[in-house]
């Protein structure tokens, strides 16, 4: 069995132990371009310790936007700002990705310090597309149902961001299929009622995150690994559930997918998670052992003793750890072993 503070190989990457920092919105950019914030919050996490910094939902096209805040990678500007956050965390000596998103119909609201439901075009919304026509919730933005032409531009978009951050000297790219983000707006049956090729039973509503998939691996180098992040279940009857994720974890595996990242719910109101410690852990432990995929598990891992066990366990191959890292930047370089720790050579008096 693997150890927390062993190695980890993702293709042509190695990471040298398994406390990744995991995805989180910062709605501090400002046309999609990473800034001075960006750039200290990244390379901060990196110096503390994390082995892998995943950057924030980063938009592949403008109206795939959560707020008008979010970084994005729909062009080489962007593209141009995110080198600078690679280069920091690089010499902080961490390895770095990044998450390609698309909100679909969650898109056009505010950051959350500023109010919630859509934020109106008379104060900069935008229109917002999804599967249907249905709102994620009645204060959001009713959506426009995409046509095969949207499709299309979603998918070649994910591509191109993908291109992009190769070149920007991202580590890794991952693709968020979680949160009732557009990808899982189409994969859940409660959100996605399409009469087409895209909608129906498991394969027309997986169909959209395989072209994804598609796109992003054969746009990124054949050596450079592909993550993703997958709500397991949507915690709501009749919708997306551990079985179907297991079936996509397994046809994501089989066109290049190297890692999962096991999260939950956001689909729709009104779910009831079962919020404690480690509450998705058994949900990652369960799509590895279904699909062989290796795994990484999320959600209130917040002590050591916890990364330790599921990782030794066997219930998923990394940990990531999100607020715990907001709070406190430096907690994996306290835990680490002496042999891994990278202090920098400014700071190795504190760490004798
Ligand atoms: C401020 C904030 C922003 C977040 N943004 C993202 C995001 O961009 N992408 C994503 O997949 N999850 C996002 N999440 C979810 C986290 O990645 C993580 O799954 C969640 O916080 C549970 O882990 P934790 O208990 O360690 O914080 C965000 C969470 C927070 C607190």
């Amino acid at each position: 069995m693997a150890k927390l503070f062993e190695p980890l190989a993702l293709r042509g990457l190695t990471v040298p132990h398994r406390i990744f920092m995991a995805p989180m919105c910062q709605y501090s950019a400002s046309g999609g371009l990473a800034g001075p914030w960006h750039i200290r919050h990244y390379a901060e996490r990196a110096l503390g310790g994390a082995a892998l910094v995943v950057v924030e939902a980063t938009a592949v096209r403008p109206e795939g936007r959560i707020s008008a805040q979010d970084l994005g990678l729909w062009n080489d500007s962007q593209a141009e700002a995110l080198l600078r956050v690679c280069e920091a965390v690089h010499e902080a000596g961490a390895k770095i990705a990044i998450q390609l998103a698309h909100a679909g119909r969650k898109a056009s609201t505010r950051r959350p310090w500023e109010g919630s439901g859509a934020l109106p075009e008379s104060e900069g919304g935008w229109a917002v597309i999804g599967p249907g026509d249905e709102p994620f919730d009645p204060s959001y933005a009713k959506p426009r149902a995409m046509d095969h032409g949207d499709i299309q531009a979603v998918v070649d978009a994910f591509g191109e961001a993908g291109r992009r951050a190769a070149r920007a000297g991202f580590d890794a790219v991952e693709l968020h299929g979680a949160h009732g983000y557009l990808l899982h707006q189409f994969l859940s049956p409660l959100s996605n009622h399409r009469p087409d090729a895209y909608g129906g039973g498991f394969d027309g509503r997986s169909r959209l995150a395989l072209e994804a998939v598609d796109a992003l691996r054969s746009a990124i180098p054949s050596s450079m690994p592909l993550l993703a992040r997958l709500s397991a279940t949507d915690w709501l009857p009749g919708g997306w559930d551990l079985e179907e994720c297991s079936l996509l974890a397994r046809a994501f595996a089989a066109r290049g997918v190297d890692f999962i990242d096991i999260s939950s719910g956001g689909l729709a109101t009104g779910a009831k998670p079962p919020i404690g410690p480690g509450y998705q852990v058994s949900l990652a432990a369960r799509i590895k052992a279904d699909s062989g995929i290796t795994t990484g598990a999320v959600g209130l891992i917040t002590t050591i003793e916890q990364a330790q066990q599921i990782v030794l366990s066997g219930a998923a191959d990394a940990v990531s750890l999100g607020r715990l890292l907001l709070r406190d930047p430096y907690w994996p370089l306290r835990q680490l072993p002496p042999e891994l720790r990278r202090a920098p050579a400014q700071y190795l008096r504190a760490y004798p």
